[in-house]
């Protein structure tokens, strides 16, 4: 197995909407407090998010503005890769071979596949049902010690480790078996008004959610409107999803528990409480949407990154593929 000086991390995310403030404090603001301690490797995966039907110029789109979001955010081109997964052609191989290796009764038991066909009941392809084993791909070919997710990914770590120990067990020590990083805040954000089901960037509901790029005043129209209960105290608890949610929020923002947030907002009325909440997720998202813009911009330094990111994901991705062809039998690739 490949030795590193670091531990290796690797996530995602899809380009299947603007990107929100649930995806950003489950996982983005964590890749980016990782990023000096860890190696590691961040995809735009578009293979996953054709799943569902988009449209070609907006996934396009996209794509281009999730790689950016994440230099805005911080992510640094020179220290971690960053990359398409359609780039990497290692990604769809190794799956399509990991899709021999993974139960249709394992598939059929993923909640992301039950909710999504639920949901788009009239597109219910073969790529949702193997998602999974694409996901496994992703995160197996490089290696990769800890994944950093939302607590919604924890299902499919689970069968990435399962698909991973069940190829090792077969053929010898091919994979490192990774883990699930998940935040202690943050790791759930909730619909701002069904604080009951998860933020989430497809949602048609606009006033749900919160994008990193809104701008400051629908941001404070956003969370002013969301939904909370007929109390007036600010206390994290299961019978307050609207409030407790809130309260993540301020606390993922400001890096302040939610003890502390408790106790700063004590017999303080919703509506303060609610634009405290607003203007520090402002506060915190101002300079990235600054930084987003000036990179918009820089369309040279963009197609440099992106190009550099491919080529250094590949190399790694070849590496691991060739391991596993050769065990399975496959004669080698001539490079
Ligand atoms: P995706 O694109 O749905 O979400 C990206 C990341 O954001 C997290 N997240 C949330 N965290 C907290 N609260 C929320 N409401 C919330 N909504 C989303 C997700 O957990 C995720 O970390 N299958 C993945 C993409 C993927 C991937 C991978 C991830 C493809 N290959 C390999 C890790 C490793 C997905 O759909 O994420």
């Amino acid at each position: 197995m490949e030795t590193q000086e670091k531990k290796r991390i690797y996530s995602a995310m899809q380009p299947s909407g603007m990107i929100t403030l649930g995806n950003f404090l489950g996982a983005l603001n964590n890749w980016n407090q990782m990023q000096e301690e860890y190696d590691c490797i961040f995809c735009v995966a578009n293979m996953h998010a054709i799943t569902v039907r988009q449209d070609p110029a907006e996934l396009r789109k996209r794509c281009r503005d999730l790689i950016t979001q994440f230099i805005a955010v911080g992510l640094d081109p020179e220290k971690n890769i960053i990359y398409y997964q359609s780039h990497v052609p290692a990604h769809a191989q190794l799956g399509w071979i990991l899709d021999c290796y993974t139960y249709m009764g394992e598939l059929s038991r993923m909640t992301q596949f039950k909710d999504k066909s639920a949901k788009h009941a009239d597109n219910i392809n073969a790529g949702l049902f193997t998602y999974p084993s694409l996901m496994a791909a992703d995160i197996l070919l490089y290696q990769t010690d800890l994944v950093p997710v939302g607590e919604d990914q924890r299902q499919h770590l689970e069968i990435t480790r399962d698909i991973g120990e069940r190829f090792n067990g077969l053929y010898g020590e091919t994979f490192r078996i990774p883990e699930a990083y998940i935040g202690k805040v943050g790791a759930r954000v909730m619909a701002l008004q069904d604080p009951t089901k998860k933020m989430s960037k497809s949602d048609e509901n606009k006033n749900n959610t919160i994008a990193i790029l809104d701008d400051p005043a629908v941001i404070m129209n956003k969370v002013k409107r969301a939904v909370t209960d007929s109390e007036n105290e600010v206390r994290f608890a299961e019978e307050k999803p609207g409030i407790s949610n809130l309260l993540s929020i301020y606390s993922g923002v400001t890096g302040k528990t939610i003890a502390e947030a408790e106790k700063e907002f004590a017999g303080v009325g919703y509506g303060a409480f609610k634009n405290a909440v607003g203007e520090a997720v402002v506060a915190k998202l101002e300079p990235i949407q600054k930084n987003f813009k000036d990179l918009q911009n820089n369309k040279d330094y963009l197609d440099a990154i992106i190009k550099e990111g491919a080529q250094k994901a590949e190399r790694i991705a070849n590496r691991t593929l060739d391991k596993v062809q050769k065990k399975i039998g496959f004669p080698l690739t001539i490079r």
